[in-house]
């Protein structure tokens, strides 16, 4: 049974074809509206979540099917105390696809270990998020042509931020990329991401503290929210949140061609005096997810031979 814990789950031709079906879902959105007829996905999200949990809906409902939705810890048998591979076991039985969201590292892929039926990961801990990823690679080929030979800039929580590292590690895969990776020194990315994933395939990239010295070379600018949760104490938090602050005088020193990104939800890293400007892309990012939630759904539940 296949399951999507992490990017390199999926190749890069799988990658390809999602893409391509999801724009073919943009262009004709009555073909699918009942492929997953009688289907359920069930969404299991024992973090706060807003877009993603309400997307994997959102694209199970386009595609015809049905949900069955455990929001918050505090209102399942997690609260019970039931593990998370009874939890996988037990939805198994009632559900043809499994959306999961956890506060723990590795809590989708015993999900996946324990489930008979397939497990996205909708977020686990500060690892990875696979499904965010997908969204925003779809956004990077519509708005730049091509998700090769890119500067991708990635600012803010890089230490913590999930979206991050499952981007870095699909980004990598493609020629021609280099990174510059902007956080204060407390939030640098992890060292299994820098020597497993850049390292490893020598990919150029460099580290710095300044957004305003690096953001007139980049290509996409990919802004993260300070991810308070995962911190042991609020006096850091509260030290790091305003570190990075996109505003429009700082804009001016982008290319105009320049993809401003984020995974939201925002707090303050952008200015919400950046919307209006032609680069800023990320409520477009929002909806790509969707889109690319309905193609992954569909490719999974085809390859279990559900639909
Ligand atoms: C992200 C997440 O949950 O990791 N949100 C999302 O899914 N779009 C980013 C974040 O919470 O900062």
């Amino acid at each position: 049974m296949r399951s999507v814990i992490d990017v390199p789950d999926l190749t890069l031709g799988e990658l390809d074809r999602l893409m391509d079906t999801a724009e073919d879902i943009i262009a004709r959105p009555d073909q699918y509206s009942e492929l997953c007829h009688g289907k359920k996905l069930a969404t299991l999200f024992f973090e706060p979540s807003t877009r993603t949990r309400l997307s994997f809906e959102a694209a199970m409902y386009e595609l015809g099917g049905h949900v069955l939705s455990v929001t918050g810890a505090g209102t399942s048998s997690a609260a019970k105390g039931e593990s998370v591979a009874d939890t996988a076991k037990t939805v198994s039985c009632y559900a043809d696809i499994i959306a999961m969201r956890h506060p723990k590292e590795g809590a989708a892929l015993v999900a996946a270990n324990n489930a008979s039926v397939p497990v996205i990961n909708a977020g686990d801990g500060g690892h990875c998020h696979p499904t965010q990823t997908l969204a925003d690679l779809l956004t990077i080929r519509r708005e730049k042509g091509r998700l090769d030979h890119l500067t991708v800039g990635l600012c803010g929580d890089l230490k913590f931020g999930r979206t991050v590292h499952s981007l870095i590690t699909a980004m990598s895969r493609y020629e021609g990329l280099q990174f510059v990776l902007i956080s204060p020194d407390e939030l640098k990315i992890p060292g299994y991401v820098e020597k497993d994933c850049l390292k490893k395939k020598d990919i150029p990239y460099t580290q710095t503290t300044s957004l305003e010295q690096v953001i007139g070379d980049l290509d996409i600018l990919y802004m993260t929210r300070v991810q308070r949760e995962r911190f042991f104490n609020e006096e850091d938090y509260l030290r790091l949140k305003d570190s990075y602050i996109l505003t429009p005088e700082k804009m001016k020193k982008g290319r105009p061609d320049l993809c401003v990104m984020h995974p939201l939800p925002r707090v303050n890293e952008i200015s919400v005096a950046v919307d209006d400007d032609p680069r800023a892309c990320y409520f477009k990012q929002v909806l790509n997810g969707k889109y690319m939630r309905m193609a992954l759904i569909l490719m999974l539940l085809k390859e279990a031979g559900r639909i």
